[in-house]
């Protein structure tokens, strides 16, 4: 038995990909993570990755997170810029004792460190939204509406849960704001004894 599940048709191609490895036997941890880079990569869902919705400074700070239902160990980077798949870094940091929570500069550093990609995230796209948001700062902010966290929960044949999220977060967020994504408990959780969770909507 294996299964897949994740929040948005945004994440319909990913978990497509992951079935192939989970139906041949493929790791939780390694299935989760293709399909969230697929989101990841895709530069038209504007909450997550490439192209997500940049901050207030027209930045793309970008949380994400994993954890591996059968340790219980968890990896989780915040407010990140400048790399194309946050969900690889959390999942890497998941292989930490300590430290396995980083944020922005701290995470980017990790990132560099251990080669993975770096990125601008920042489409022409999402640029386009920015300056239209930008005239109409008269109104309430509101968290992009109809698209949000990719969160996922996958379970493998050997009966090991997972779940991973990944998101850009609240267009127009202050620099340095973090939702519930990244956060154990709150974001995300995966025991594979019991089961798994991930939420959507706004982080607050
Ligand atoms: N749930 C995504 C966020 O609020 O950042």
């Amino acid at each position: 038995m294996w299964g897949i599940i994740a929040t948005w048709r945004m994440a319909v191609e990913g978990i497509t990909k992951a079935k192939e490895e989970l139906e041949s036997g493929g790791d939780a941890g390694n299935a989760i993570e293709t399909a969230i880079r697929e989101v990841e990569d895709f530069p038209y869902y504007k909450s997550v990755g490439y192209g997500g919705l940049p901050n207030e400074e027209m930045e793309v700070e970008l949380d994400a997170a994993f954890m591996d239902g059968n340790t219980l160990s968890i990896g989780a980077v915040a407010a990140i810029k400048d790399f194309a798949n946050p969900v690889s870094i959390a999942k890497r940091l998941a292989k930490e004792k300590v430290n396995n929570v980083l944020v922005a500069e701290g995470a980017e550093k990790f990132a560099h460190k251990e080669g993975f990609e770096r990125k601008n995230m920042l489409t022409d796209r999402a640029k386009i939204h920015y300056r239209k948001r930008v005239k109409e700062l008269s109104q309430e902010i509101k968290p992009y509406s109809g698209h949000d966290t990719v969160g996922m929960v996958c379970l493998d044949q050997s009966g090991k849960m997972t779940a991973a999220t990944s998101t850009s977060g609240l267009f127009m967020k202050k620099k340095g704001r973090v939702g519930d994504s990244p956060i154990v408990g709150s974001g995300f959780y995966a025991d594979s004894e019991v089961g798994g969770a991930s939420a959507t909507g706004l982080g607050e």
